[in-house]
Parts: structure tokens; sequence; C-alpha cells
């Protein structure tokens, strides 16, 4: 045994039962406890998750007195990046800055799904889809721990609204819960194993995520084989006792000792376990001493490169929306004159509110930043615009709109003032400003070269679209953002981002209007597997911007789909690959997607889903194989009838895209299921669904075979193919025929053949 799992043995036999409850709960606010007579050190955790938000003391809240490190931009705009590396690259930084601060554990990343683009923390939350949420949040996890510092995958599960937070439960069905709500916890718990898992506010199905037996053991421990401790979000704790057994480490930021009493007074009564306690309390002494063996007494972060990087990572996220007549990049070759319109440019608007503020090492702003950049090549003016904090003020419209008639492009940057998009509560609606609307609409007609820049943390509406040459989506872009902006202008650096979330035209349109944010403390979650752009593919509604999309300033080309077999089973690994090309003529990255589309299924199922994405740089005529790897996992629906995932033999088509509306090839591919599964049969079970399978229709026949027979009106065709063709009759439980057959039929016989098909497995 190893050495720290012996002292840790030793020290449960040593603690006594008043002090295993006090570590299951905070000392205060970022701190857990110690317990100085055994030498069992406090570690820190603090905030996340672009960047740390460290308190000067534990005990102080962090808010505004928080120290300086460096903020990068928020979630939605990594995930735009589409780019695993960037984002172990941002956690190593962000843990070298953790190190340098003393804090063991940063609290992200945040994997939630994005649900409504009116969700208040979608600014912190990654993406619509399951895969690039857990993919990134992975890829975050191992930049981070590799330094020795600890994550927390925050919020399990559910936690896609803000509205009720504490108390409104998900009412969500088992498929989606498991095809779009865990997946993205499941890829990162597998893949990177984080240090701690920090359970939601919000109850699912009735249960608190902070005693949820099946969440926290059942899922998170037994199926996916979790090793790290969880940890509540701050005070959401209602029932300490409960969250002990369903498996929930260490409360935060604790109850004043007062949920601790209730662990000690459980135990006594007899109605809590020692032995959980103690199950729990290992395993969170486990974590406190790698936490503490990640320490590094001489650390420091050098806070300008973290800066001059913040940029580097913003700038490949932005995601070029359109560009008409190569309006972008600016030039001089194409203008002269540059309006800079909007109070964003000098006032930038770089994270989001709540509890993720980091307060910034410094800010830089984009009309500085473009100053520094033009020099004297173009005429840069500036002028107000609009003011952030007042919507309605149109006062400063016809200055502005005046400059950019004048000039021969204009920027105007627009977005979210801060108080539109905040954790605590949800928006109401997706719009900018009226304010910033009018602006928009007065530039566009005396400027055919408006070009907005737009800074928002998730999806707006956009109904001057049409009106404008050229959009670039920066989101929060974290404080060293506007340099990156500027560059992308100027064409020092080609847009690479994607949309990681589908921008609707409306809000109206998008998957859960009707349900979001729900009444009487229940979300319904009424959409079910179909969300973001799995809603607008099934229903066929076009959004304003697809989930994948992004433009660059040079184009690619996709050819030569080669799949290694065009026959699989679901023991086998796909290898998928397919050349891209840079056919323009400047160096840009592409992000490629891959997306699995199911031919016929026995449920209905998206119209595709994304299953692999790469992101490749290429200079100008270079080309190259991207190569990818399918399992049957890839190929599944979660079947809550067979209580586990599906893969259903049958046709797929592969689709390689550059967006999830523009698929460039494809290519089919037949899977034949191998795997064998009982069914669950019961006096309930339709002839139709005793029929669907060679061997349960088998034993149907013997039993149905006479009464058909008898009455040759109800049915036509093979019998043995049941070819019937009332739909009446395929759909009466077969204990029906046992009244309809006038005793032909008897409820022994159906009783047997119950027990006979309890036996079987079939094949899907
Ligand atoms: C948030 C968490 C955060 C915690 C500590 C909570 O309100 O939901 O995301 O980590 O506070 O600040």
């Amino acid at each position: 045994m190893d050495p720290i799992r012996r002292h840790i043995d030793n020290l449960i036999e040593q603690l006594t039962l008043e002090e295993k409850a006090s570590l299951c709960s905070g000392q205060d606010r970022w701190s857990f406890k110690l317990v100085k007579r055994l030498d069992i050190p406090a570690i820190w955790v603090a905030d996340g998750p672009h960047g740390l938000r460290k308190a000067p003391d534990s005990a102080m809240t962090g808010d505004g007195d928080q120290l300086p490190a460096t903020c990068f931009p928020t979630a939605s705009a990594l995930a735009a990046s589409w780019d695993r590396d960037l984002l172990r690259r941002v956690g190593k930084y962000i843990a070298l800055e953790c190190l340098a601060m003393r804090v063991h554990v940063i609290l992200g990343p945040g994997v939630n799904i994005k649900r409504s683009p009116t969700g208040g923390r979608n600014f912190e939350y990654f993406s619509e889809d399951p895969v690039l949420s857990g993919e990134l949040g992975a890829a975050y996890i191992d930049g981070v721990q590799a330094e020795g510092v600890g994550t927390s995958l925050k919020h399990f599960a559910c936690n896609s609204q803000e509205t009720q937070r504490m108390v409104a439960s998900a009412e969500i069905n088992e498929r989606a819960l498991r095809e779009i709500y865990l997946p993205n916890f499941e890829i990162p718990v597998k893949k990177s194993n984080p240090w701690t898992v920090m359970a939601a506010y919000n109850p699912i199905n009735g249960t608190d995520s902070t005693a949820n037996k099946y969440l926290l053991n059942d899922i998170l421990k037994e199926e996916w084989g979790y090793e790290g401790i969880v940890i509540s979000d701050w005070v959401s704790v209602f029932d300490r006792v409960e969250g002990i057994k369903a498996g929930m480490h260490v409360e935060m930021p604790g109850s004043s000792g007062i949920n601790d009493a209730k662990l000690v007074a459980a135990v006594n009564q007899g109605t809590l376990a020692e032995s959980e306690l103690d199950k729990l309390v290992k395993e969170t002494l486990q974590l406190i001493f790698k936490a503490k063996a990640g320490e590094k007494e001489d650390a420091a972060f050098d806070a300008e490169q973290h800066h001059s990087y913040a940029g580097e990572v913003a700038a490949e996220t932005f995601v070029l929306l359109k560009n008409d007549n190569t309006t972008l990049p600016i030039t001089a070759e194409k203008y002269s004159t540059v309006a800079l319109l909007g109070e964003l440019a000098v006032a930038p608007r770089f994270q989001g509110n709540g509890s993720s503020q980091v307060k910034p090492t410094r800010v830089d702003n984009l009309s500085d930043e473009l100053a520094m950049l033009v020099g004297d090549e173009f005429q840069l003016e500036y002028s107000q615009g609009y003011q952030l904090d007042d919507d309605a003020d149109m006062a400063l419209i016809s200055a502005a709109v005046e400059v950019a008639a004048k000039a021969d492009v204009a920027i105007l940057h627009v977005g979210l003032p801060s108080h539109y998009e905040s954790e605590g509560y949800d928006r109401k609606h997706i719009d900018l400003p009226p304010v910033q609307v009018k602006l928009i609409e007065e530039v566009a007609k005396v400027q055919p070269n408006t070009v907005l820049v737009l800074s928002n943390g998730a999806a707006i509406a956009m109904p001057f679209a049409d009106s404008v040459a050229a959009i670039l989506e920066t989101w929060l872009g974290g404080q060293a953002g506007a340099g990156a902006i500027a560059q992308t202008l100027l064409g020092i650096v080609n847009p690479s981002g994607k949309l990681a979330e589908t921008f609707p035209v409306r809000l109206e349109d998008s998957p859960a209007f009707l349900d979001f944010p729900g009444l009487n403390r229940r979300l319904n979650y009424g959409e079910g597997i179909f969300v973001g752009y799995r809603w607008y593919d099934a229903r066929k509604i076009a959004p304003l911007f697809s989930f994948g999309h992004g433009l660059s300033y040079t184009t690619f080309e996709y050819s030569n789909l080669v799949l290694t077999r065009a026959i699989i089973t679901d023991s086998d690994i796909l290898q998928v690959s397919c050349t891209i090309k840079n056919t323009g003529a400047v160096e840009g990255k592409e992000v490629v997607q891959l997306y699995v589309s199911d031919r016929e299924s026995r449920l209905i199922r998206p119209v595709k889903e994304l299953k692999g994405f790469v992101k490749v740089a290429l200079a100008a005529g270079q080309e190259t194989t991207v190569s990818f790897e399918l399992k049957a996992r890839d190929f599944s629906y979660y079947d809550d009838a067979f209580g586990s995932w599906i893969a259903e033999s049958g046709d797929f088509d592969l689709h390689i895209a550059a967006s999830a509306q523009d698929i460039r090839v494809s290519a089919a591919v037949t899977l034949d299921a191998q795997q064998r599964r009982p069914v669950h049969f019961d006096e309930r079970t339709t002839l139709r669904e005793w029929v669907q399978y060679p061997e349960t229709r088998a034993v149907i026949h013997e039993v149905v075979k006479d009464f058909f027979l008898q009455n040759p009106t109800e049915f036509k065709g093979d019998l043995m193919d049941f070819n019937i063709n009332e739909d009446f009759l395929l759909d009466l439980p077969v204990m029906k025929y046992v009244f309809i057959s006038g005793g032909l039929i008897t409820e022994r016989q159906i009783a047997e053949a119950l027990e006979a098909a309890s036996q079987l497995t079939v094949k899907l």
C-alpha cells in the first residue's frame, strides 16, 4: 500500500467523529477545514473558470477586492475556438497563477449545456452540444491538472438556467439526460479525472443535485468510475445527511457547524453509518494531500506574458459571421479613412458578471489598440454613438452617423451592456439595447462598408444583419481581447472561430422557448433531446447563423472522404479521414466537423449529431489529411426501455462539414450490431412489440396463430410475417387476445410466452 494511503488509514482511526464530520464542510468562503491536532492541512479553492478570482483572505468574499489575475476570454469564446490544445494551454496558464497565488483547486470548467440562448450563465458555458462541451472541458482540466493544481467540473448537472436556480427542479426524461446533459460531464470525468466535481444548485427530477444518489453514486462513481471528490455549489445543501449517503464529500462554504452537528447526531442515532462518513473523509484526505503535494514554494507568474497570451487566445475565438464583398480585412489598398464607433471601443466588455469575475491585471481597449496598429496608414476617427448605461438615449447617434458617412469604412462596436448578462438571472430577450439597434440602422444607411464588432457572451438576435457588410463576433474576449480584435480587423490575424451555439433569428425559434424558465419550481425539459442544432434541424427552422458556422479570410476545400470499412460491427473502430485544402491566398485555420446521421431507427433521433471535430492550420495552397475514429457509442442512442446505449443495426451517413448547415462530403456506413440484449416484456406488451424481433415473434406466433387462422378477415398475407393490416390488432396488448379470442388463447399460454421471452436475447 502506498504510504499516503497508509497514513490516511491511520488518520481515519485517530479522527474523532466530530472531526470527521467537520471535514465534510468548508471552513469559510474558500478553504477546507484543517485538523491541527493531526496535521491535516487546509486547502484553498477559488473561482474560476476563465481566470483566477482569489480573495485576499479565505474568509473574504473576493467581490471586487480579489487579487489581480489574467482574465482570459470566457467559456463561450473559448469554445468558439474548437481547439483542444488552446484550452489545454489556457488551463496551464491559469494553473500557473493558482500556484503563484497558493490556490489548490480552481472552480471550473463549467460544461453545462446551453438550453436557451437566454440562460444567464451561457457566457460561462461552452456549448449547446455535449461532445464539444465535454472535449473542451477535458482539455482545460488536463492543462490545469498537469501543473499539480486541481479543477472542479461544474455544475453537475442540468444547470442551464438561473431563474429560481436553487430550488427549481430540472424535470427531464432519462434519454435527454443521458444523450444531452450528461456526456458533457462523462467525457471529462473519463478522460481527465477532475480532482473535484461540483454538484449543482438545482434539483433534478425532484432530488437535490447535492443529495442525488443516482447522479453522484450510481452514475458518476459506479458507471463512470470517478475517483475524485464531490463538493457542493456554494450554499446549495438542504439535507447534509442525505448528501453523505449520496456521495457528496464537502459542503461549501460550510454551514457554520450546523450541518456538521447533524452528521454527528445522525451517526449517534444510527441513521447514518459511520463507515459512510469514513469512506468520504478518506477520499477527501486523498485530495487534500494531493493538493498540498502540488504546491510550489517559489511559484510566480509573469503578468505581461500572460496578458499577451490572453490576447493570442482571444484571436483564436472570434467568429467572422459574415463578410460580404470582402469588406474585411481593412487594408490600405481598400480604404484610407476609418470610422470607429461605439462606447465599447473605449470601455470594453470583456467578461460576465457573478462569481467568475476576475480582477484583470490590465485591460486593453479597441480604440487604443487600433490606433497603435494603424499608425498613420489610415485616418481613424472615433465617435461614441451610444451610452452603455442608457438603452434609450438616442442623442449620440447623429454625430456618429456623420463620422461614418465621411469614412471609407465604419467599424461599429456594439454588444450587450454588462447588466444584460449575469450569473443569478436569465435574459428576458436576446436583443441588443434599442439605442444600439437604431445606431446600426442609421449608420448602415449612410455607410455601405459597415462592419459590426460584437461583444456578447451568448447569442443575440440581429434583425439588422442584412443591412451591414460584415459581422465579427468577438464574445467576452478577456482583458487582452481588444488587441486581437484590432489585429483581426486589419488582417494581421485570420479569424478561425466557429459558433459553438446556434444564433436564432428570433428567440421564439429556439428549442426551450415554451418551457423556459418554467413555473412553480419546475423546469420542464419539454424539447427533450432536441437541443441546439438538433432542434433547428428537426423542425427545419433556419437559424440566423448555424452551429459550427464561421468564415475566414481564406477558403477551404474538402475532398477525398475515406472510410476504412463499409460495414462495421459494434465492437469495431471505424477510421474516417478527409483531405482539407486551403484554396485561398492567405494562411488560415479551419474547424472540421464530423456529424453522424442515422437513416432509420426504432426511436426518433436528431437529423445529425456532432461526433468529432478538429482544427487545422494551413498555409495558402497547403493541404492536409484529418482523421477521426468512431466507436459504437458514436452511433448509439439511449433507450430507457433497455436502460442502456443501443447501437442499432442499419445504415448511417457520415458528414464532414464546415458547419451544421454546410456539409461538404458524405459517405455511408452500415452497422451490423452483434450485441444481444434481454427483452423486458410483460402483460402489457403489444403484439407489435412481440413481433418486432424474430426470436419473440416465433414465440408469440405459436400463441396467436390459430386465432388468426380462424379469423382470416382480420389478417392478410403470411401469418409468420404478421402482415396484419389492422393497426388496432397490432397495438393490442397480447393479454387482450385472451378476451377477444373467445377462450382460444388462454392466460396460461400468455404467461408461458412471457416466461419464454424472459429467457431470450435479441439483436437491435
Ligand atoms: C457559483 C459557482 C461558484 C461558487 C463560488 C456559486 O454561486 O454557482 O459557479 O464556483 O459560487 O463562487
